[in-house]
Parts: structure tokens; sequence; C-alpha cells
């Protein structure tokens, strides 16, 4: 399969059976790889959170080719009332599709949709992370967290091939707090991600990478992975 890190928290993952595309945020991400044009036809949309920098381009897509959007169940049912095809998850749940198995997993950190024309914020249940299980390979993308000592117990009931941890800090982890958060995963591959896109998560994305030897893979916005 091939694993394309479009940017901020945005990956495509494209299988034999299909396209996948985790936390769309592409439109107001000038430091995106790819435009909504560029992508192929998504069959799901998997969502870690309802923090617009995580689902900005859901609706945009999921009503251009009629995908699925997976979430925690609250967020999901949010978007149910916006007319999307949903199917709600919680923490510790695991599902088999069509396509492969996701389970939702712990993430410390808040979830919600701000609603700034009438100064609301909609709170959308627990914030996740995702394992995800395609072609025999397993890809953890940790959403947007803090470090906590559970990713001992997500390392050791995965081999994970691949994961995604958030570095940029003031939000989520910043890089020292995912070092040790590569290691306790104990995945063979880690990309950096939610770095850059904002003054405030400034890091330097190649030397995190580099900290961590042969574990560490930088992948550029726009840049792809043959897993
Ligand atoms: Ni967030
Ligand atoms: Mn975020």
């Amino acid at each position: 399969m091939r694993v394309t890190y479009v940017g901020h928290s945005t990956v495509l993952i494209e299988t034999v059976k299909a396209n996948l595309l985790i936390d769309p945020f592409i439109t107001s991400n000038s430091l995106a790889g790819l435009s909504i044009q560029d992508l192929p036809k998504i069959d799901a949309i998997l969502l870690t959170h309802g923090h617009g920098d995580h689902v900005e381009d859901t609706q945009p897509i999921a009503e251009r080719d009629g995908s699925l959007v997976i979430a925690i169940a609250e967020l999901a049912t949010y978007f149910s009332w916006k007319g999307l095809r949903t199917h709600g998850m919680s923490i510790g749940g695991g599902y088999t599709f069509d396509f492969g198995r996701v389970k939702l997993t712990q993430a410390f950190h808040g979830s919600s949709v701000t609603e700034t024309n009438n100064r609301q914020i909609v709170y959308t249940g627990m914030p996740a992370g995702l394992v995800l299980n395609l072609e025999g390979k397993t890809i953890y993308h940790a959403g947007d967290t803090a470090l906590f000592s559970d990713m001992k117990l997500i390392g050791s009931q995965n081999k994970i091939d691949l994961a995604f941890l958030p570095i940029g800090d003031n939000f989520t982890m910043g890089p020292e707090d995912a070092r040790i958060a590569a290691g306790w995963i104990n995945a063979k591959k880690v990309v950096p991600m939610h770095y850059n896109t904002f003054p405030v998560i400034k890091q330097d994305g190649q030397k995190f990478a580099g900290s961590l030897g042969n574990q560490g893979l930088y992948l550029a916005p726009g840049e792809a992975f043959e897993l």
C-alpha cells in the first residue's frame, strides 16, 4: 500500500481495496503537499477528534466521494446530522470493515467543534488515536496527544509497522516526549506530524526523525512511503 503524508496530521492511505484519509485538514493548511482536487476518490475518512485542524475538509470530501466517516460516537453523530454517512466507535473498540480493521486508542487531548458564528464550543466526545490493520500491516496514528504510559500497551499488543506521532509541542507532545513514545510503541518506522503548521508548533521534523536512527522516517508534506 501507499501511505502519503499530506501535511499536519493528514494521512492518505491507498490500498488495493480502498482509499482512506485520516484527519483531513488541507484547505487552510498553506503547507499541505496536496490539494483536495489531487486526492483520489476517498472511501473512508477516519477522524481522531473534532478540532478544526483535523476535520476541516471532512464535509466537502465526503459529499464529493460519498465517503464513510469513521469517528468516535459523538463526532460521528455530529457529522451524521450534517448529512454524512458515518460509523461511530469508542475507545478500546475495534471493527473490521471491508478494507481492514480499525481500533480506537486513547489520546490525552480535547475534542470539540468551534462554531465561531454563535460562539459555541460543541464537545465531541473523547479524542482518540487509531490502530489500523490493512493488508497484513499495522499503522498507528496517535492523533493529538500527550505522552502516556499506556503507549507501552499499544506497543505490546500490536506489531506496528508505521506510526505517526505528533511532535509540535504546545497542543501535543513535543519532540522529547515523542522520542520516548517512539520507544514505547516500538514501531518499525516513526513519522513526525503536527508541527510547523502554526508558529507555536514550529519544530524540526528532519532532526526529530534523525534522532531516532533507523526508526525515524521523515516525510515532507506530499511525500509517500510504500508499506
Ligand atoms: Ni487537536
Ligand atoms: Mn491538532
